[in-house]
């Protein structure tokens, strides 16, 4: 959709004297940053002013998440205060609407946006708040300090884009496996990850159709972590694998059910009511666990090692309204 350009317009202030940083609008929020913090201020729904902080690396994982998947599925909960809803052409961004204590004290403002606008936004904030040298995606060992003063940027990191395969991994004419030769190095938590490819007997004629490729030599080699990518799709299925490691930068908030599989060492859960943050469940999943993710809970996750993690979605575009309307469960399975 080619947006009007008013649409795509941000709001922002000359950068900061002292910090160097820009502040910026969207509706009635407003969001600056100084050497540890990212500060959130709106005024609530009886008209007095309330404000929100969080540590400025915590808020630049999340945003970096948000901008990149597009605001994802459901809920991209930054912490139990902000955050964004995705409803696929507009984005609700909200402080407090899914905090029960928040909520009942009547302190929450929601505010609809076209998807447009607060990418606009979002992409101008992560653009000027990112210093050069730090790296949303990385895992926190393997990036430098999101702190201080303003100092450069880091466009590489923060506008990389989607590595896309112009066949099946592993087929011929497929130059994207990631390799030694492609740069792509073994992550060190994964040295001893078999490199060996499966051996492949096809029939004669069909050795340009059959294929198969080692997933796990794959995901060793991932430079970056949280960032589920798409490795096959058979129509509305969607594997993802990604490679985890400390936290999961946002609390995600279904819209249907997910499941997960863990390939390899561990990760563990906080579950909790999406609209209230009550906490539900903490699901401790070792290698070879799987476990589903009901369509009405949060959800976020600490990997102690960096792990390996296959996230699988149904991507159906009706399936979030065949369960509002009923016609669809929140769960996987009914007991
Ligand atoms: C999730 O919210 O389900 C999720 C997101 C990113 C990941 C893993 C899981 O890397
Ligand atoms: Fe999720």
């Amino acid at each position: 959709m080619n947006a009007p350009a008013d649409l795509a317009k941000v709001i922002a202030t000359a950068p900061d004297k002292t910090m160097g940083y820009k502040a910026f609008t969207l509706g009635s929020f407003t969001f600056r940053r100084d050497e540890y913090f990212a500060h959130i201020s709106w005024h609530t729904r009886d008209g007095r002013p309330l404000s929100h902080t969080m540590d400025i690396g915590n808020f630049l994982r999340a945003l970096m998440r948000d901008c990149a998947w597009g605001f994802f599925y459901g809920g991209v909960n930054f912490d139990a205060v902000f955050g964004t809803l995705n409803h696929y052409k507009s984005v609700d961004m909200y402080a407090g609407a899914f905090n029960g204590t928040m909520k009942t004290a009547g302190v929450d403002l929601l505010e609809n946006f076209p998807t447009e606008q607060i990418k606009a936004t979002f992409e101008a904030m992560l653009d000027d708040w990112t210093n050069a040298g730090f790296d949303p995606f990385s895992a926190p060992q393997e990036t430098g300090t999101p702190y201080g003063r303003k100092n450069g940027d880091n466009r590489p990191a923060i506008t990389r884009a989607r590595e896309l395969a112009t066949r099946c991994v592993g087929l011929k004419g497929d130059l994207n496996l990631r390799t030694d030769e492609r740069g792509a190095p073994i992550n060190r938590a994964f040295a001893d990850v078999p490199q060996d490819q499966p051996e492949l007997h096809p029939e004669p004629g069909f050795e340009n159709e059959v294929h198969a490729f080692n997933l796990f030599a794959f995901l060793s080699r991932s430079q970056v972590t949280w960032n589920p990518s798409f490795t096959s799709v058979v129509k509305h299925s969607y594997m993802c694998p990604t490679t985890e490691e400390h936290i999961l930068p946002i609390l995600h908030a279904n819209d249907r059910v997910e499941w997960f599989f863990q390939m390899c060492d561990e990760i563990h859960w906080d579950c909790a009511d999406k609209n209230t943050g009550r906490p539900l469940a903490r699901v401790i999943m070792k290698a070879g666990d799987m476990a589903a993710m009901p369509a009405y809970c949060r959800h976020q996750g600490y990997s102690p090692k960096r792990s390996m993690l296959l996230v699988w979605e149904n991507g159906s575009p009706s399936l979030v309204y065949e369960i509002q309307k009923g016609e669809s469960p929140e769960v996987p399975v009914q007991f």
